[in-house]
């Protein structure tokens, strides 16, 4: 990871890349919450549908809270910022607190999105496919551990259609 950070640095020093953020810099230099978690209760693995990179996210809830979340990403800079990002802001938070239905999966979507680009800044619009595997990686690890908890069909197919709903957003960077 080292030497990728320092290919990176080396583009934007040579104007190779579009403005990218200090915090996404700092994301990536220094990712908060990588490994995997052993006594996880949920776990989400995405291969992002543009470029085939994969990332896992795993999840500890403990009454209703996530406890502990780590990822493991085999993805780009703006992948590993932004899975690190996310598990920041949703660390420590109540599933109630992060799961609104009553908008429908639209806005529960783009509020994650909204999440990310506050806590990340600017990216490279070519980079912005990265992001949504993070998020989808995170909507997978509640659908298992829903599933494994049972009788909360109907979060399950909230979850399920807000990752149908994220599909287009893989698509943001070629826009
Ligand atoms: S995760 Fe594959 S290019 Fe960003």
């Amino acid at each position: 990871m080292r030497q990728a950070y320092f290919n990176l640095v080396r583009k934007v020093n040579y104007g190779m890349f579009e403005a990218i953020s200090a915090k996404v810099l700092e994301h990536f230099r220094n990712p908060r919450n990588v490994g995997v978690l052993e006594d996880a209760n949920g776990h989400g693995r995405v291969e992002n549908p543009v470029c085939g990179d994969i990332t896992d996210m795993y999840l500890k809830i403990v009454d209703g809270r996530i406890v502990d979340v780590k990822f493991t990403s085999l993805g780009c800079f703006a992948t590993i910022a932004s899975a690190s990002a996310l598990t920041e802001v949703v660390k420590g938070k109540t599933l109630k607190e992060l799961l609104n239905f009553e908008e429908g999966a639209e806005a529960l979507i783009e509020r994650f999105m909204e999440m990310i680009r506050h806590e990340l800044g600017n990216l490279p619009k070519a980079k912005w496919h990265c992001p949504p595997a993070s998020i989808e990686s995170f909507l997978r690890a509640l659908i298992e551990y829903f599933k494994n908890i049972g009788g909360e069909e109907d979060v399950v197919r909230n979850l399920e259609e807000a990752i149908k709903v994220l599909k287009p957003y893989y698509g943001m960077g070629s826009k």
